[in-house]
């Protein structure tokens, strides 16, 4: 059978290879300490689930117009304008099943075959797989372990065919976090050169030592900026699937036609819970964001004491990124062998873009036993390599 030519544009999920490696071996029988996992280990606070189960035990289990349920649609705008973010939520907000359809949506209806995305490197893969999708080319801009923008290497990379920037802030995989300046910088950058921006924020509650990262919606034209965000990180509701974008109103209208046709609507007693996510009590969030943060630092503290680990101290999300070039190995063999010969399950670097090579992704959405656990064996792991 011959696929459509497009199926080939897009390379396989390297997050999601390597967490089926690990499951498949869990099924075997042996103990895997998971730190590849992008998601919370903690379970959604229950006024979640009762607000969705409420709406289950309503009726509430039909269609909702495409573009996201009125109300969920008003949270939103409400929560943005908590953090002094307008936007109109009958025009300038879609609910998308999951942040990830939100960006697919988003780069369909923005992108042509042969533009260039000027993509703040290391990334989450599926910020590269939908610029794939729409036939657009990725173009890396290095930001390093700690995600910082170099300004000008952002400039240079300016050419005729590039049409947006991509950013993630706080980063999937470094926990990276760019600074206010580097924010600045890049709306000048996308006004001078009439780009867009596409900026994933999935994370930006998941941040530690009283940092308050802003948005380049905050301070540039709406005209020019789609912003993603979403539910599953902050509200431990990845299963859940919710998510949601805000942009000018073209935009939206655009995306919202790509949703209608594809998947028409998010699911209806799913964006119930969303409300109350958004307008109910956030002590859960804090709770977690505490239990994260003090594993963030058990995590950089126990790496940085083994030998040929050099780990920077992210700023968000639950992600650590060591620096293991000192080993001479590719980050995917590296990672491979520590699962195999240690059970730790890691994610290579390199599936971030080019600049991710040499470190490896460590998640810490895992319970500090797990932690303390993984952390002695990656240590055995290495004394092994060094021996
Ligand atoms: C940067 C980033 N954006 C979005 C998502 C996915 O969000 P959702 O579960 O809402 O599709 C992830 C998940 O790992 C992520 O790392």
């Amino acid at each position: 059978m011959r696929l459509a030519r497009r199926t080939g544009l897009i390379k396989p999920s390297g997050t999601i290879a390597m967490a089926e490696k690990a499951r498949e071996m869990e099924r075997r029988g042996r103990r895997i300490c998971r730190l590849d996992v992008g998601e919370p280990d903690f379970d959604t606070p229950e006024h979640i689930k009762e607000a969705a189960i409420k709406a289950i035990k309503e009726g509430f289990t039909h269609y909702t117009p495409s573009r996201g349920l009125p109300e969920l649609r008003e949270a939103i705008a409400e929560d943005l304008e908590r953090r002094g973010i307008q936007a109109d939520p009958k025009s300038e907000i879609i609910v998308t099943p999951g942040a990830k359809h939100a960006i697919y949506c988003a780069c369909l209806s923005t992108l042509d075959p042969g533009d260039e995305v000027l993509v703040l490197s290391p990334t989450w893969t599926t910020h590269f797989q939908c610029i794939e999708i729409a036939e657009a080319r990725a173009v890396e801009v290095p930001c390093g372990e700690e995600y910082s923008l170099d300004e000008e290497e952002l400039k240079a990379r300016v050419t005729g065919k590039t049409k947006m920037i991509l950013m993630g802030s706080p980063n999937n995989p470094t926990g990276g976090v760019l600074s206010d300046g580097a924010v600045r910088a890049i709306v000048e950058i996308a006004e001078d050169n009439d780009l867009l921006i596409l900026s994933d924020e999935i994370y930006d509650r998941l941040v530690y030592d009283g940092l308050k990262p802003i948005s380049p919606s905050s301070i540039g034209d709406r005209e020019r900026i789609i912003v993603v965000n979403g539910f599953s990180k902050a509200y431990a509701m990845t299963g859940w699937r919710l998510g949601y974008a805000y942009a000018c109103r073209e935009i939206i209208d655009s995306m919202t036609r790509i949703q209608q046709s594809t998947t028409t609507c998010p699911v209806s007693f799913v964006q119930k819970a969303g409300v109350e996510a958004l307008r109910g009590p956030q002590a859960d969030v804090e709770r977690m964001v505490r239990e994260y943060d003090r594993r963030r630092r058990f995590i950089v503290e126990g790496l940085n004491e083994i030998e040929g680990f050099r780990c920077t101290m992210p700023r968000g999300a639950f992600y650590a990124f060591p620096d293991i070039s000192g080993f001479g190995m590719p980050s995917s063999d590296f990672c491979l062998r520590l699962l195999e010969e240690k059970g730790v399950s890691t994610t290579p670097g390199s599936i971030f873009g080019e600049s991710g090579e040499g470190h490896i992704r460590v998640s810490y959405a895992n319970n500090i036993q797990v932690l303390r656990e993984a952390v002695e064996k990656i240590r055995e792991f290495a004394d092994d390599l060094w021996r």
